[in-house]
Order: structure tokens, then C-alpha cells, then sequence
């Protein structure tokens, strides 16, 4: 089973993601149709800024045409908000991971290169990219870059950290519930492609050891998945939050249990001092 696939079933599985979900597919392509339909999913809408899609491609799936970074979807449209591979194709991945957070009603999936140290030295020695340089030249040398254009994308490695302060940014309300997935994802196709036969033939003669180290220390894979579940029901709220007729608002009760001398009414505090 393919790691797309796989960390999919591994959702449902844990009872996140079911086959009667909606799910919105940004960055989408025919890999991204191919794994939901193999999963049985029908309400599935792929989407993408690449002028060249028609939409019938996607059959029996939808098409709308979305900029990941400025998705012109409702807060909370779909149930699923699902990127393979894509994130890092946008001037500012975060900002398309919290457009995505913001269209997701249970949560967000993205596959993207994670940034190991291991990652870090495979791009030393040429086996990785720091600039998606061969997806542009095997994209007839005028798309495959940033925001599909020709211009080859910087390849943004994510640490679990910064997805966490991200997510923590966007949605104080609330701690996110994150699951990781690790795979080891080679990129085979463009080392053969490549002039400088050495870099291929030493790969596969390290493979071995990357292999090893990698299942032992699967943080040092140079790929990932994450799911973030997004739940800001009462129940999850932060301790110092409460809900009031539906709306967000700061708890009187708690803050007057944590802190002295609370003025009563509009407020002025001390200067934020984070
Ligand atoms: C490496 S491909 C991944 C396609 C597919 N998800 C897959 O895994 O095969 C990256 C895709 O991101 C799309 N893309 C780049 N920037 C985008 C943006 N800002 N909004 C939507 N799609 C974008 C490109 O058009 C391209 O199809």
C-alpha cells in the first residue's frame, strides 16, 4: 500500500475520516483522485490554480479551480481539507496550510517534505533539492514551479514544531490534536534522469544504512503526513476560554481563580509582556 493511501486508512481507521465525509483536495492532481476513489470516497472535490485542468479529469470527482493560498471557500465548507505534495509549491505554505484549516470542518491532511537532519544531508550531497529545478524542466521547462509557474519552487521542509505554532497562532482557542506519519519517499525518478550518474549509484549504495536508520529513528524520514483534527468544541476549549451563545469569550470564573486585583468591567491591563 502506497503512503497516501495508507496513512488515509490509518485515519479511518482511528475513526477521523470516513468514506461519507466531504473532502476539498487543494494543490490536486490525478495521484490525489486515483487514492480517493481507490478508498471509496465519493464526495470529493479536487482543486488547483493549474489553468490547463479542464475538470474532467477528475471524474466522478468535482473540480473547482483554488489557489490554495486564498481559497474562495466558506470557513468550515468541508470536512476534510486534504494537500499531497503541494503545500510547498506556494510563495507562503503556511499561509495555504491555514486557508486550508480554516475551509476544514473536522480537519486538515498534508503530505510535505519534513525537515530532518538526515533530509538536510542528502540535499548536501545532491540527492535532495533545495529548488524544485527537474520539476520544471520535466514540466515542458513552463510549469511544475512556484504556484506552478516556471520559476522553481524552494522545497519548504516542515518541522512538527512549526506546524503547532502555526496551527496555536491561528486557532488560540484551542490546542490542536496532530497525528504523524513518517515514510522515507526517494526521489528515484529524477537521480536517473539526472547527468551526474555518481549521485544515483551512491544513493543506492547508502540505501541500506538510510533504510536502517530511518526505521529506527522514523523522524528522520524526509517526508511526512499530518492529520490536525480540529475540534473547537466546549469540551477543548483552553481552561481561561468559555463558550457565550456560541462566541469564543475569556472565563471570568477562571481568571478570577488565577489572578488577583481583576478589574471589574471594560479593562485595562498591563502591557502585553509575552
Ligand atoms: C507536485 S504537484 C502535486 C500534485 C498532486 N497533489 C500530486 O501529489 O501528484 C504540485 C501542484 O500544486 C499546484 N499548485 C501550486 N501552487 C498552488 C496554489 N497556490 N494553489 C493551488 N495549487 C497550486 C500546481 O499546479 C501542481 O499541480
Amino acid at each position: 500500500m502506497d503512503f497516501y493511501t495508507g496513512t488515509v486508512r490509518r485515519l479511518m481507521q482511528r475513526g477521523l475520516i470516513s468514506t461519507e465525509m466531504s473532502v476539498l483536495v487543494v494543490c490536486g492532481g490525478t495521484l490525489d483522485r486515483d487514492a480517493f476513489q481507490a478508498l471509496g470516497y465519493r464526495e470529493v472535490t479536487i482543486s488547483n490554480l493549474d489553468s490547463r485542468m479542464r475538470g474532467d479529469e477528475f471524474a466522478p470527482f468535482k473540480w473547482s479551480y483554488q489557489d490554495a493560498e486564498n481559497l474562495g471557500l466558506p470557513d468550515a465548507s468541508f470536512d476534510w481539507v486534504v494537500a499531497h505534495s503541494g503545500l510547498h509549491h506556494c510563495h507562503s505554505p503556511h499561509r495555504g496550510l491555514l486557508e486550508m484549516y480554516r475551509v476544514a470542518r473536522r480537519g486538515v491532511l498534508v503530505f510535505e517534505p519534513r525537515d530532518s537532519l538526515l533530509a538536510r544531508v542528502g540535499v548536501r550531497f545532491n540527492f535532495g533539492q533545495d529548488y524544485e529545478v527537474a520539476a520544471v524542466v520535466y514540466n515542458s521547462m513552463e510549469y511544475g514551479g512556484v504556484r506552478n509557474t516556471c520559476v522553481p519552487n524552494y522545497v519548504y521542509r516542515w518541522s512538527e514544531r512549526e506546524i503547532e505554532k502555526a496551527l496555536r497562532s491561528y486557532a488560540p482557542t484551542a490546542a490542536p490534536r496532530i497525528h504523524y506519519f513518517y515514510a522515507l519517499r526517494l526521489p528515484h525518478e529524477r537521480l536517473e534522469a539526472m547527468r551526474n550518474r555518481a549521485v544515483a549509484r551512491t544513493l543506492k549504495l547508502f540505501l541500506p544504512v538510510i533504510r536502517a536508520l530511518t526505521t529506527v529513528f522514523p523522524r528522520q524520514c524526509n517526508n511526512f503526513a499530518f492529520a490536525a483534527e480540529k475540534d473547537h468544541s466546549a469540551a477543548n476549549l483552553h481552561p481561561w476560554l468559555k463558550l457565550r451563545d456560541g462566541e469564543t469569550v475569556i472565563d471570568a470564573d477562571w481568571v478570577g481563580r488565577h489572578y488577583r486585583n481583576v478589574p471589574s468591567g471594560k479593562k485595562s491591563g498591563p502591557a502585553d509582556a509575552a
